[in-house]
C-alpha cells in the first residue's frame, strides 16, 4: 500500500524523523486556516499518489493565508497524470540550502535491503540514475543489522558528503530505517531531504511503502487506507479474501497456484497478439482447495469487470482434483445464473482429469468450451474476447 504524502509525513514525525509542520486541508477555506495556523510562508502541495507533481503544477509557495486559499483553490481537483486532487497538504515554508535525495527499498536480486543517496536530490531520481548514476550512492545493507550509525556515515561519505556533515545525516538515515523496519514498509524514500539555511537536516517529501503482508501486526495501518482510492473490483475480491488483481485487458483469468496463473497471463498475452492485441484483465488465483463457493466468488468479480469480454479458467488438478473443481465450476455458473453472461473456456489437467471433462461435457452449459491443452485455451480465450 502506498502512503499519501503526509501520511508519510506524520509516521515519520512519530519515529523521530525531523520534519516540518503539515496539515492537510480538503477546501480553500481549511487551507487559508491552517496557514493561519503554521504562520509565514507555506507551501500547498498536491497529495496524490503519483510522482512529479510539482512540474504539473501541484506545488506552490503562498506568502499569505490569502495565497494560500487562492493556490488551494486551483490545486483542489486538479488532474495530475490522471490523478484527481481531493486534498493537499499546507506545509511550513523551509529554508532551503541544499536539497538531497535518500531512500531504502528491498534489493530482491540480492536479497538484502538497498540505501540509495545523492548529493543531487530534487530531482527526478530515475534520471538521475540513468544520465549520472556515479552521483547516486548505493548500499546493500544486511536486513538484521539495519542502517546503524557507522553504515548511515558510510552511505554519506559514498555519496560524496564531507566527514563533518556525515553524522548529521546518519542520524535522520537511520531514523528512517526505524521507519522502515519498525512499520513494515517495503520503501521510504525521501526527496528532497534537504539541509535548511541555519543547518538542519529535514525530510521534505515523502514516499513510503507498506507491505500489506504485515498487517496482521499493524494494527495501525488499517486507518491509512484511503477507501476512494481502493478499485472496487479489488475491494469486492478482498471481501470474499481471494487473491485478485485488476489489470487492464478483456480476458478474465482463474487459475489455482500464483505461478500457474501468472504463466496463464503470459500465454493469454502471447495469444492475444492474434486477436485484436486482447490482455489478460486480472490475475486471480483461487488457491488450492477450490471449492464451488470460490469459484462461484471469483468468477462473480471478473464477470463484474465491464472489461472483461470472455474468461479462461485454467486449473491444474492436484489436491483438489479436476472432478471437484468442474462440479465448482458447474455449481458456480448455477449460483449465478443469468448474471453470467460471458463465454468461459476450461482447460483441465493433472488429478482426475477425465472424470473433470466428463462433468463439464454432461452439464453441457452453454456458456462452457474445454480446451485440452494451455496454449489451445488461451487461444480461443483470446479470440472470443475479440468477438
Ligand atoms: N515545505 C517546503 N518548503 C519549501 N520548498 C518546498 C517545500 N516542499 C517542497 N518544496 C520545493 O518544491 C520541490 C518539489 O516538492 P516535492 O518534492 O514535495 O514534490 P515533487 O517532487 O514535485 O513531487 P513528487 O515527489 O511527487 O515527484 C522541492 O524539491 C522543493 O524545492
Ligand atoms: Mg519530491
Amino acid at each position: 500500500m502506498d502512503l499519501y504524502e503526509y501520511q508519510a509525513r506524520d509516521l515519520f514525525e512519530a519515529h523521530g524523523v525531523p520534519v516540518l509542520a503539515g496539515v492537510v486541508a480538503t477546501t480553500p477555506e481549511e487551507a487559508k486556516k491552517a496557514a493561519e495556523q503554521i504562520g509565514g510562508t507555506v507551501v500547498i502541495k498536491a497529495q496524490v499518489k503519483v510522482g512529479g507533481r510539482g512540474k504539473a503544477g501541484g506545488v506552490k509557495l503562498a506568502k499569505t493565508p490569502q495565497e494560500a486559499y487562492e493556490h488551494a483553490q486551483a490545486i483542489l481537483g486538479m488532474d495530475i497524470k490522471g490523478h484527481i486532487v481531493h486534498r493537499v497538504m499546507v506545509a511550513q515554508g523551509a529554508e532551503i540550502a541544499e536539497e538531497y535525495y535518500f531512500s531504502i527499498l528491498l534489493d530482491r536480486a540480492e536479497r538484502q535491503y538497498l540505501a540509495m543517496c545523492s548529493k543531487e536530490g530534487g530531482v527526478e531520481i530515475e534520471q538521475l540514475a540513468e544520465e549520472s548514476p556515479e552521483k547516486l550512492a548505493r548500499v546493500n545493507f544486511d536486513p538484521n543489522v539495519g542502517v546503524t550509525g557507522s553504515i548511515g556515515g558510510y552511505i554519506a561519505a559514498k555519496a560524496g558528503f564531507d566527514a563533518a556533515d556525515a553524522p548529521a545525516l546518519a542520524k535522520v538515515f537511520k531514523q528512517l530505517w526505524k521507519v522502515f523496519k519498525e512499520e513494515d514498509a517495503s520503501l521510504v524514500e525521501v526527496n528532497p531531504l534537504v539541509r535548511t539555511g541555519d543547518g538542519r537536516i529535514i525530510a521534505l517529501d515523502g514516499k513510503v511503502t507498506l507491505d500489506e503482508n504485515a498487517a496482521f501486526r499493524q494494527p495501525g495501518h488499517a486507518e491509512l487506507i484511503d477507501e476512494s482510492s481502493v478499485d472496487p473490483l479489488e475491494a469486492k475480491a478482498a471481501e470474499h479474501e481471494l487473491n485478485y488483481v485488476k489489470l487492464d485487458g478483456e480476458v478474465g483469468i482463474i487459475g489455482n497456484g500464483a505461478g500457474l496463473v501468472m504463466s496463464t497471463l503470459d500465454v493469454v498475452a502471447y495469444a492475444g497478439e492474434a486477436h485484436g492485441s486482447v490482455k489478460p484483465a486480472n490475475f486471480l488465483d483461487i488457491g488450492g482447495g477450490a471449492s464451488a463457493e470460490v469459484m462461484a466468488h471469483g468468477l462473480d468479480v471478473i464477470l463484474s469487470d465491464s472489461q472483461v469480454k470472455s474468461v479462461f479458467v485454467n486449473v491444474f488438478g492436484g489436491i483438489t482434483s479436476c472432478d471437484a473443481v468442474a462440479n465448482g465450476i458447474v455449481k458456480a455458473l448455477d449460483i449465478l445464473g443469468d448474471t453470467a453472461t460471458k463465454p468461459l473456456v476450461v482447460r483441465l489437467d493433472g488429478n482426475n482429469v477425465e472424470a473433470g471433462r466428463k462433468i463439464l461435457a454432461e452439464a453441457d452449459h452453454p456458456l462452457v468450451t474445454t480446451a485440452d491443452t494451455m496454449d489451445a485455451g488461451a487461444d480461443k480465450a483470446a479470440e472470443l474476447a475479440n468477438k
